[in-house]
């Protein structure tokens, strides 16, 4: 099999992983002969792409917990099966802006952490994917107000139902990432994401670099 890279970006809202992977897109695609895909969740494909409509719209409690989780996972399925593993195993790159964390960090610690829950989820990753991870995951860590202000401004946005959460729910998922980064540090880097697009690109490189050899 041809060595493909996945590479998933998370963060709270308003964190700039939209605009820095299109940036490592663009530096990867002129440094290397490998097509670069570029990708999100919940979405991707164009079942999960259905599935984002109806987790990202409507009231906060348009769905009970453990449901929602189901449907971020059903929507991963589908993106896993039919979009990131042939894109991996054809020895491609492919960068998705979020992927499993955000379900670990949004719908297990966002809510206040419940440990069962979060046990059950990583098992139910397990199912859904087996041993597949991501080869790196970029955290962009901002300060959970400015990160908020940002994606507010955001016009015509109606996908708003993450976040109208409180402010705990949002500093609650950011802690989350960060436990995610302590627990498997192989993986992850943090990137601190209150400074220029610049710079954090260009941390963003050497990591790619140190970790990858891309
Ligand atoms: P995204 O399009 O990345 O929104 P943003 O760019 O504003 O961060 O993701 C949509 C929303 O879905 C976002 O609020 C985070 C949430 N989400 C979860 O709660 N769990 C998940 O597993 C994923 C992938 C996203």
């Amino acid at each position: 099999m041809k060595k493909g890279f996945f590479i998933t970006f998370e963060g709270g809202e308003g964190a700039g992983k939209s605009t820095q992977i299109s940036l490592l897109a663009s530096y990867l695609r002129e440094k290397h002969s490998k097509e670069v895909v570029c990708t999100r969740e919940p979405g991707g494909t164009i079942g999960a792409e259905e599935i984002r409509n109806l987790l990202v719209k409507g009231g906060q409690d348009r769905w009970d917990k453990l449901t929602e989780l189901l449907l971020f996972s059903a929507a991963r399925r589908d993106h896993l099966v039919k979009k990131i593993l042939p894109t991996v195993q054809s020895g491609n790159i492919i960068l998705s802006d979020r992927y499993a964390d955000s379900t670990i960090a949004y719908q297990c610690f966002g809510y206040g952490f419940n440990e069962t829950v979060y046990r059950q989820a990583e098992l139910l990753y397990q199912l859904i994917a087996d041993d597949f991870y991501p080869n790196l995951t970029i955290i962009l860590d901002i300060d959970v107000q400015k990160g908020l202000e940002r994606s507010k401004k955001r016009a015509g946005n109606d996908e708003q139902r993450f976040e109208d959460m409180d402010l705990s729910f949002h500093q609650n998922l950011k802690d989350g990432f960060l436990f995610l980064s302590r627990k498997y540090p192989q993986r992850y880097a943090v990137i601190d994401a209150n400074r220029s697009i610049e710079e954090i690109h260009q941390d963003i490189i050497i990591v790619v670099r140190e970790r990858l050899g891309l």
